[in-house]
């Protein structure tokens, strides 16, 4: 018997009604690999989005943020840096003195990002910390005469519900200082059909996605899920933003997970994602559940990603 947290976390999902697995466990080296691929998809809109706000607005984020002193910039999950890049060439341009810590739980993913930060820019200082948030969050410390930037990009605080994502905002308001900052991108609600299609793609590489769940649990938990009888099915709620996605089960089956047997009915479904978008209210609404007050919101040209600059109340 395996008795880590992922262990205690399936089976704990699959004794429940309705039965639930969490997305964090997608992000195994298959999943990080499934997820680059999800990046580059054209129906994924959300990563170009993104990049394209930073590309268009960095120097007037830049300006919002009005530094005059040493800037800690501190990224939750920075992935391969690409994005952040982006604001780092205009703080460089700026001229504003920076320390880059970048804080990923996987050390080669620090390894690349630190790869291509130094690559676009030379001189750049980069100190890596191989934790997850939770650590990485009580390394963050004001010093006088610096500045913090929270970054938390990719519209990741949407993994969360409302009850968790307020809670985690309250840790990060908690490590802000009066002059600091934490700007976070978030996927805005929109055509619910162009959200569909970011999740559903026809080549079946999300599908996949949602599935390498079950591979996991093979692998690591000695399960014995029959992959091929679950259905990917993502669906998007207009009124709540919220995008959700379960593995459907085609027919009744027994699964053995960890020495136990779960019975899994026919149509049955296990919730494994969602992906919240979110507009102003709701954000505004969050900010103000976690002692956080909006300052500012940069979006690109056809309005589908929000970057906002939150400070502490
Ligand atoms: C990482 N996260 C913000 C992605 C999202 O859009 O929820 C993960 C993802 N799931 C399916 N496609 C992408």
């Amino acid at each position: 018997m395996i008795n880590n947290q992922f262990a205690k976390d399936v089976d704990a999902g699959l004794s429940t009604f309705p039965k639930k697995l969490s997305s964090k466990y997608f992000y195994d080296d298959a999943g990080d690999k499934i997820f680059q691929k999800i990046m580059a998809m054209p129906s994924y809109y959300v990563t170009k989005a993104e990049y394209q706000v930073l590309e268009q607005r960095s120097d007037e984020i830049v300006a919002q943020l009005n530094v005059t002193n040493h800037l800690n910039i501190y990224e939750l999950g920075a992935g391969d840096g690409t994005k952040t890049i982006l604001l780092l060439k205009a703080l460089t341009k700026a001229n504003i003195n920076f320390t880059y810590y970048p804080i990923d739980i996987s050390a080669d993913v620090l390894d690349t990002c630190e790869d291509n930060v130094k690559a676009a820019l030379p001189s750049a200082k980069v100190e890596k910390l191989n934790y997850t948030y939770d650590e990485a969050m009580s390394q963050i410390h004001s010093e006088e005469n610096e500045t913090n930037l929270i970054v938390f990009l990719g519209s990741n605080l949407g993994n969360l519900y409302h009850s968790d994502a307020i809670a985690f905002l309250k840790k990060i308001q908690g490590n802000l200082g009066a002059e600091d900052w934490l700007m976070m991108g978030l996927d805005k609600m929109k055509n619910p059909a162009t959200i569909l299609a970011a999740y559903n793609d026809e080549d079946g590489i999300t599908q996949g996605f949602n599935l390498n769940i079950l591979h996991r649990m093979n692998s690591e938990l000695g399960g014995n899920f029959d992959v091929s009888k679950f259905t990917h099915w993502p669906v998007y709620n207009p009124e709540s933003g919220t995008c959700t996605s379960y593995l459907v089960s085609a027919e009744k089956q027994e699964v053995r997970v960890n020495g136990k047997t779960y019975t899994i009915a026919k149509a049955e479904s296990i919730h494994t994602e969602i992906s919240q978008k979110y507009n102003r209210p709701i954000i505004n609404w969050l900010c103000k559940m976690s002692g956080l007050t909006l300052e500012q919101i940069y979006t690109d040209e056809k309005e589908y990603f929000l970057e906002c600059l939150v400070k502490r109340v």
